[in-house]
């Protein structure tokens, strides 16, 4: 007779939950461009049941500027606009760069592995360089990589949300998991896959990259009446009929593309029915469109403003679990390297 074996762990094991790991650097509050490029997608992961962890990068901060302004404020102010866009702290950590200190210890042998030569070649740190306002190139814009490379190694992450700018920093992951498990001979660090967001870049009022430091972002906190002003000042064109086209009318069809996005419409229908309307009808829409769609997201985030001590509670209890997983891993780490 035929025996087929069953597997004896299958049914009292169930597999383990994919980690993900996505992060942000505290600088301000989070914007539109901020909301349909990751926060939406994170939300999504998080409802598959994937076991997600949120980094709030503040030791980043400090690349390009001597001091982080009011940092814990920034964090407090990052897990509302986290919480009010859906994150479930019952189902996500959310955590701090500087509340980790086994980060920091991760982040010496992980230097070992890495050459100068690599770390001045990466890509992204070259363009911040370029973009700094500082005099001097501090030693962390070179190795906060690596730092990055402990944030997602800690939680052996198997994914890893990103956009393009942080390819080279999850491929620097990539070899350090790689030569570590090498030097050490162990299987011990995983190598995290990049998730690369597909979502379109959405651009600002002036038609280029929706940044904070540009002036040209919608926050996800502003008021309807901010939020009106914003788009008021936005900058349009000549032609006084609206049509999409992103290459030759890049501040009407960024409107544009505001409005679809909130609206779940085909940009090209939104322009169409403006058309005539003109800029003023363009601006009176986008600004319907977003406020209507931020309007459950704002009245949330209002509540949660006004209990600080329930952002600070699950920031608590994020850093908690956090240290627990990244003190398992640098103990794991140690053993590896003969160092206990
Ligand atoms: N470098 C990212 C940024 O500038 C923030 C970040 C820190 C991050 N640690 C991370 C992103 C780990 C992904 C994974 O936005």
């Amino acid at each position: 007779m035929h025996h087929r074996p069953t597997p004896p762990t299958a049914a009292a094991t169930p597999a383990p939950r994919p980690r993900v790991l996505a992060g942000d650097r505290p600088t301000g509050p989070l914007h539109l461009g901020h909301y349909f490029g990751t926060l939406q997608n994170r939300v999504r992961l998080q409802h598959t049941g994937v076991d997600l962890f949120l980094v709030i990068a503040d030791y980043q901060v400090l690349t390009d500027r001597d001091v982080a302004e009011r940092p814990a404020e920034h964090a407090e102010n990052l897990v509302l606009d986290y919480l009010a866009a859906g994150i479930d702290p019952e189902r996500a950590t959310v955590f701090t760069h500087s509340a980790v200190p086994a980060l920091n210890q991760l982040l010496l042998p992980f230097l070992s592995l890495v050459s100068v030569a690599e770390l001045s070649r990466n890509p992204t740190v070259k363009d911040e360089i370029a973009h700094s306002r500082q005099a001097a190139v501090s030693g962390l814009m070179f190795s906060y990589p690596v730092h990055q490379a402990a944030d997602i190694l800690f939680c052996k992450a198997d994914l890893v949300p990103v956009g393009q700018d942080q390819i080279p920093h999850l491929e620097l992951t990539r070899t350090i998991a790689r030569r570590f498990n090498d030097r050490y001979r162990t299987d011990l660090l995983p190598q995290p896959e990049p998730l690369l967001s597909a979502a379109p870049l959405l651009l600002g009022t002036d038609g280029t990259k929706m940044s904070k430091s540009r002036g040209n972002a919608v926050p996800l906190g502003a008021t309807e009446d901010e939020t009106a002003r914003l788009i008021r000042a936005a900058t349009t064109d000549a032609d006084r009929h609206i049509t999409y086209d992103p290459a030759r009318r890049p501040g009407v069809s960024a409107l544009v593309d505001l409005a679809a996005h909130c609206s779940g419409r085909d940009p090209h229908a939104v322009a169409e029915q403006i058309g005539p309307g003109g800029a003023a009808r363009l601006k009176a829409t986008v600004t319907e469109a977003v406020n209507e769609h931020l309007r459950p997201l704002r009245t949330r985030r209002a509540e949660l403003a006004a209990d600080r001590g329930h952002l600070r509670a699950v920031l608590a209890a994020g850093n908690r679990r956090a240290n627990a997983v990244a003190d398992a891993t640098l103990a794991e780490v140690r053993a590896v390297m003969g160092s206990v």
